[in-house]
């Protein structure tokens, strides 16, 4: 008895925001059983107090139909066009209406649609392609959190899908776009993780965001190179999300300060790999062992093309190695220095290679180490002399120009060295070697003549200082000769 004064009282003094007055339209909708008062039943909208004159005006407090679906007293019917997004807006986004439903969310939702790629789209230039209800809907709309909502994380990609899966479509816009974003994107870790349920993976609007979905080479868009980066990392580097996978979380901070990670984020380099360059788009899966070299392989060609040939390929393969990756790491990638090669630490070969294990790479490893700087002290001390030369201002500009098959005789070296065969490296080290000689030869020859021609110019002087000064003793003389007669 006390139990239902209470709740009475509960009921009549403390209403629930908006539901101090029945919702007539919902009331007589239902009796026709019409899919909007169905869905509504569940509908965010209702739950905050909003009836169905929100979006479509009326009278809610009517009971008799013509009353409450009066045009004069303000029904406005079934928005159509933008109307339907005008309509959203009117609460979404104004901030002190959302407040007086007791909502302090976002309100740059359309601000941001209409930025966005599909906010510019537009049927027949009158009206825009997406509307908030393309992905919301229109009625039964339920927290974007809730499972049956058609932007949660495991429904949003059908929603996304619906126009990019559907070529006939998306024929109609861009015929080139790609329409295979989500079969492959269920052949990823991903994809396939989100497919058995799991809600912390990457779908479409974590990689893309939402509202401001932008083409992908557009510099604002959260998939440009230089912004991917960082919108893969808002998940890999948060160590709370991907704590149940006791994966590491550090690919971000060594792939920045890798020289990948250099080149593309400090200095724009537009051929630089992001994240998605190695593990793909849609099929964002680590490379694996198998394809790893084929990944570096688009960018470095010749190095994939060497490796391919050399003694490591089988011995890699029969190991289990991965190709690339076991002497240059994957995210951590550093400029190479010639260190790397020889029989002893920091060179990578001695991980394997030492006069017991593997002895013939040990003795290898040692020879091309010692090509390569052989190489490298002839360059420097023929780029010397020719400086050299140059400030005591003779001319060697062929030479000058001729230290550039040098440079590029070393360059070619290093990837040589991806042969693992010390006769090729010989062979390319061997133009550098032999134009480095020519080239020092050349120089010293200028600055001997350079000494030579200094000695002539000395010897010279003096003959015409002692020529000088002996015509001047000369005159002299005459002079005083003249003064004694
Ligand atoms: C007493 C019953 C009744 C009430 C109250 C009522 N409606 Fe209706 N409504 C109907 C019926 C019946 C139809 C379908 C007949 C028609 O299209 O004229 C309809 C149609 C509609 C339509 C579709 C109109 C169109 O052009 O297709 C909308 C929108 C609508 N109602 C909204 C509302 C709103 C909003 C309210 C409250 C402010 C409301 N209704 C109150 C009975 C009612
Ligand atoms: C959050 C805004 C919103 C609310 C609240 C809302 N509607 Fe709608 N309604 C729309 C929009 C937008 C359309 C336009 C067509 C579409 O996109 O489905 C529409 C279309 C309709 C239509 C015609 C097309 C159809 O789907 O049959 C009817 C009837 C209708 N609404 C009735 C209602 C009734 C009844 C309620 C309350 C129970 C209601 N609506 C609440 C936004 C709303
Ligand atoms: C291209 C699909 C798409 C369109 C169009 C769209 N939304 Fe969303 N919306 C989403 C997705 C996806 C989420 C979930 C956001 C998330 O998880 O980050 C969302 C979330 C929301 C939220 C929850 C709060 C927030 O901002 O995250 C609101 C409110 C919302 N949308 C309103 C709107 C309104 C209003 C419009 C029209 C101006 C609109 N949406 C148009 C996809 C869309
Ligand atoms: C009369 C004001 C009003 C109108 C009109 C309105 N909304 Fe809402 N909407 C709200 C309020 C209030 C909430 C609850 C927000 C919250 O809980 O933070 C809400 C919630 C939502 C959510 C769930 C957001 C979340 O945080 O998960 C979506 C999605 C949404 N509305 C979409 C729409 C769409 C689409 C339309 C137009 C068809 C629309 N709304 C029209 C007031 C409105
Ligand atoms: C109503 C159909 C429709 C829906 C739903 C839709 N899109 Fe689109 N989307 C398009 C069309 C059409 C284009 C424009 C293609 C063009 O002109 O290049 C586009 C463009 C894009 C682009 C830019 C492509 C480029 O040029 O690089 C991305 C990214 C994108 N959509 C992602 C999404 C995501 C993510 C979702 C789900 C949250 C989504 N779309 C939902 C129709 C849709
Ligand atoms: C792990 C992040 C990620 C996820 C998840 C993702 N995308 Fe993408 N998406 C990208 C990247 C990165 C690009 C840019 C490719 C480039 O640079 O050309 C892209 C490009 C696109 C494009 C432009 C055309 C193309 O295929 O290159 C569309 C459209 C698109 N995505 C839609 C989707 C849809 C739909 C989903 C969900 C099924 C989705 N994406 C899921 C990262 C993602
Ligand atoms: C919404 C959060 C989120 C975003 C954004 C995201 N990922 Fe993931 N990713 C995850 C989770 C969670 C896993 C599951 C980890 C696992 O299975 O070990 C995962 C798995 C992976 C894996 C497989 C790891 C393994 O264990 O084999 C790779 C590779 C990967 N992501 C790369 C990327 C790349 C590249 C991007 C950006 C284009 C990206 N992810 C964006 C959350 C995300
Ligand atoms: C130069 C190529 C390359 C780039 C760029 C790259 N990765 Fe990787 N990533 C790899 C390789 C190789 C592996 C190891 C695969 C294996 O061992 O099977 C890997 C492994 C991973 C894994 C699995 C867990 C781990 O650390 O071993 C994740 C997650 C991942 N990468 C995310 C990222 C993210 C996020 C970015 C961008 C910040 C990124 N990767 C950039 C090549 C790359
Ligand atoms: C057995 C160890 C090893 C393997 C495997 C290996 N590298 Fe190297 N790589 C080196 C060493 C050592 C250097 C440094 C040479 C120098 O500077 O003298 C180098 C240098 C490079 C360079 C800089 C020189 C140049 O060619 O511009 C690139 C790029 C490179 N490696 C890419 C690759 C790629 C791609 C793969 C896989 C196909 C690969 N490496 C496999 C040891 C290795
Ligand atoms: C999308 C193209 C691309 C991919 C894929 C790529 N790289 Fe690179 N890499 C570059 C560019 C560009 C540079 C030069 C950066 C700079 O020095 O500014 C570079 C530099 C390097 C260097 C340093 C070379 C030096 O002279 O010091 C090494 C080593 C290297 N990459 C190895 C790899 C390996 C191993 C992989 C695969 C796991 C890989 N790269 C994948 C484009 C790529
Ligand atoms: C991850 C281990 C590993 C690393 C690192 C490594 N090697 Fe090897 N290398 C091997 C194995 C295993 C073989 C095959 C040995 C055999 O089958 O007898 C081999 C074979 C060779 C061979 C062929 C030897 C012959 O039988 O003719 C040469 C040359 C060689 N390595 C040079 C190098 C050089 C130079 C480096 C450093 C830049 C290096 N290796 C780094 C494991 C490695």
């Amino acid at each position: 008895m006390i139990r239902r004064l209470v709740l009475m009282v509960l009921f009549t003094a403390v209403p629930l925001p908006g539901q101090d007055h029945v919702d007539q339209c919902l009331q007589c909708h239902q009796t026709l059983e019409d899919e909007p008062s169905t869905l509504f039943i569940r509908d965010i909208h209702r739950l905050r107090g909003i009836t169905c004159a929100g979006c479509h005006g009326g009278d809610p407090r009517a009971e008799e139909m013509e009353d409450a679906m009066n045009k004069q007293t303000g029904f406005l019917g079934v928005p159509k066009g933008d109307e339907i997004t005008g309509r959203c807006v009117k609460c979404h986004s104004d901030q002190e209406r959302m407040k007086s439903y007791g909502s302090n969310g976002r309100t740059d939702q359309e601000l941001l649609l209409r930025q966005s790629v599909h906010g510019r789209l537009s049927v027949s230039g009158k009206e825009r392609l997406v509307q908030c209800t393309t992905c919301h809907n229109a009625h039964g709309i339920v927290s974007v959190k809730d499972k049956r909502s058609p932007v949660h994380p495991l429904n949003v990609t059908a929603t996304c899908a619906s126009c990019h899966g559907n070529p006939a479509y998306m024929r109609n816009y861009n015929p080139a776009l790609p329409v295979d974003q989500l079969p492959k994107y269920r052949t990823s870790v991903h994809g396939r993780r989100n497919a058995r349920g799991d809600t912390r993976v990457a779908e479409c609007a974590s990689c893309h965001g939402s509202h401001d979905i932008r083409s992908a080479h557009d510099v604002k868009s959260s998939v440009y190179p230089t912004n991917l980066p960082a919108t893969c990392a808002s998940c890999h580097s948060d160590s709370v999300r991907m704590k149940p996978y006791g994966i590491p979380t550090n690919q971000y901070e060594s792939f920045a300060e890798s020289v990948h990670g250099i080149a593309l984020l400090e200095k724009h380099d537009p051929g630089a790999p992001a994240c998605n360059d190695c593990h793909g788009n849609h099929g964002a899966a680590p490379p694996g062992v198998q394809s790893v070299s084929q990944v570096c392989g688009t960018c470095h060609a010749l190095n994939a093309d060497l490796f391919s040939r050399s003694p490591h390929k089988r011995a890699f393969d029969q190991r289990n190695l991965p190709e690339c990756e076991t002497c240059h790491g994957n995210h951590s990638i550093v400029a190479v220095t010639d260190r790397l090669i020889g029989s002893e630490p920091p060179a990578v070969c001695a991980q394997c290679h030492s006069p017991t294990e593997y002895p013939a790479g040990y003795t290898a490893a040692m020879s091309m180490r010692a090509i390569i700087d052989s190489l490298v002290t002839l360059e420097e001390q023929a780029r010397a002399l020719v400086e050299e030369a140059e400030q005591k201002g003779m001319e060697v500009s062929e030479q000058r120009f001729a230290l550039r098959s040098v440079r590029q005789a070393r360059l070619e070296s290093r990837t040589t060295i991806h042969a693992f065969d010390k006769a090729k490296l010989q062979e390319v080290a061997a133009k550098g070697i032999a134009a480095a000689r020519d080239i020092h030869v050349q120089a010293q020859e200028a600055i001997d003549e350079y000494y030579f021609r200094r000695i002539g110019l000395g010897v010279s002087t003096l003959i015409i200082t002692l020529l000088v000064i002996g015509l001047y003793l000369y005159i002299k003389k005459i002079e005083s000769n003249g003064q004694q007669r």
